[in-house]
């Protein structure tokens, strides 16, 4: 057996049209092994057997990838904060992937737990995570989302407008307590893919701007109740971010704000967030975003603009959801239909010789689809699969893997190079589907919807439960 960082030879060999093999170190869990027959394991388990055992489709999480990447994150920017002499909070964004197991291996593993709908809130706390380690976001809570943060003593409520400063405000009255409060500014910074764009507006949801004045008004207006705690200044510039250095001009306006305020109230906030968006990997060779490598330059930021304005160094908090979650867990599916479509004009590839201009694609139709991976059909998202259950045959054909539902846009993988004998039956595996996978999943043409099962030292453990018919005609109340 073999760890994917032993194997030899080039990576996503689309060139020369052989299978995605060996698997990409940066795309599988870290617990991936490849046995000699081709058969994939992950955390010690054989995933014929663990298919064999719960069916498919099921997302396979690792669980020792998801307390590493967890630590990793609170490790490196602890050591990049503490070297400008301040502390750094990670929370974990739980609208990636959040269940009670994760929720407590996160917070085993020292980080904190970032909701942002009392269904999170609700699964954070019954996973016993203290309400001090929680945050609540949302651009809209409900007054019963206010009342159970407040409840459960939740560690900080990001607020998100104006409106909500008095709704906030005024539930913390009622309910005898003072609430701790974040505010969420918009920097004018969008971050997300391999740029980013910085203009002094936004047209969107979220937050208050900081160039319009309403960030700044919110904070003064938090000041003014003492129902409110002011702990903190809040900005997310996006998600799936590979060029880090929009967080660098974001920390600058957060912190250029935080003085301004404290000159014109003499209120200095003490901890800034600087929000999620670390990017992954998804296909064979590209580079995930580092948190080693970001944590020291964002670190050097923020104490370069404090010196600057000659404010103190803030706390400072984080919130990575997909860079914790996404590459430790994949989708395992069992082939069904193949079928070859002969496809004109096709864009790149590999004429069969069927006409001048012509090829063939093998449309591989696998157990499930855009109700248990969304994102293909949402963002146009680009992922690959691997056979899992076998070597096959060196010779690769180009395929489109795709779902059973009915809707051509039910695409899994666009381009995949698979063996050219994929055959019904056989597991086929698509990576990196732990962040927003499960946690966007739904029941479209009614189909239920995948279990979660962790792998760890051999053995597997369902974190959430398969969904069945009856679960869902339960639903149906007549
Ligand atoms: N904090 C806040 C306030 C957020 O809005 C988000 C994500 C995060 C943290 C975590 O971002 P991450 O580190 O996971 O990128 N459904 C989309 C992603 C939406 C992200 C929304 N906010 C997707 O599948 O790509």
């Amino acid at each position: 057996m073999t760890g994917l960082d032993g194997r030899d030879g080039a990576q996503g060999r689309h060139g020369d049209h052989a299978p995605d093999r060996p698997l990409d170190p940066h795309l599988w869990p870290s617990g991936t092994v490849v046995g000699p027959d081709g058969a994939v394991s992950i955390g010690g388990v054989d995933l014929r057997a663990l298919a064999a055992e719960h069916g498919t489709p099921a997302y396979v999480l690792d669980e020792a990838d998801f307390r590493r990447r967890a630590r990793s994150f609170r490790e490196a920017f602890g050591a990049a904060f503490a070297a400008i002499g301040t502390q750094v909070d990670v929370y974990y964004a739980g609208k990636a992937f959040l269940s009670t197991a994760v929720a407590r291996w996160a917070t085993e593993e020292g980080l904190h737990i970032d909701t942002a709908t009392g269904g999170e809130l609700a699964v954070a706390l019954r996973a016993g995570v203290p309400g001090a380690r929680i945050g609540l976001h949302g651009n809209n809570k409900s007054d019963a989302e206010i009342r159970r943060a407040l409840e459960a003593g939740v560690g900080r409520i990001v607020l998100d407008s104006l409106l909500e400063v008095d709704r906030v405000a005024g539930a913390a009255a009622a309910a005898g307590v003072r609430a701790p409060v974040m505010v969420r500014v918009t920097t004018g910074v969008h971050a997300g893919g391999h740029e980013y764009i910085s203009t002094a507006h936004e047209d969107q949801k979220f937050g208050l701007s900081i160039a319009g004045g309403q960030a700044q008004e919110a904070l003064e207006a938090v000041l003014a109740r003492p129902e409110l705690e002011l702990v903190g200044i809040h900005s997310h510039i996006g998600s799936q971010i590979l060029d880090a250095s929009g967080f660098a001009v974001a920390a600058r306006r957060i912190l250029e704000l935080r003085a301004r305020l404290a000159e014109r109230t003499g209120y200095l906030v003490g901890e800034v967030d600087l929000g999620g968006g670390y990017g992954i990997a998804y296909l064979p060779g590209e580079v995930p975003l580092d948190p080693a490598r970001v944590a020291g330059p964002m670190a050097d930021a923020v104490a370069t603009v404090c010196a600057e304005l000659g404010t103190p160094v803030p706390r400072v908090s984080i919130e990575p959801g997909r860079a914790v979650v996404g590459p430790t867990t994949v989708t395992v599916y069992t082939v069904g239909t193949v079928k070859p479509v002969l496809v004109e004009d096709g864009e790149e590839v590999v004429g069969d010789g069927s006409a001048p201009g012509a090829f063939t694609r093998t449309y591989v139709s696998v157990d499930g689809g855009m109700s248990d991976n969304l994102r293909p059909a949402l963002y146009g998202a680009r992922y690959s699969a691997a056979l899992v259950n076998r070597e096959g045959v060196a010779q690769g054909v180009r395929a489109r893997v795709v779902g059973k539902h009915c809707e051509s846009g039910d695409v899994v993988v666009h381009d995949a190079l698979l063996p050219a004998d994929v055959r019904t039956g056989d597991l086929l595996a698509v990576p990196a589907t732990g962040a927003y996978g499960r946690s966007m999943a739904s029941n479209y043409n009614l189909v239920p919807r995948p279990p979660v099962i962790a792998v760890r030292d051999g053995a597997t453990r369902v974190l959430v439960r398969r969904e069945t018919e009856e679960d869902l005609l339960a639903l149906d109340v007549g």
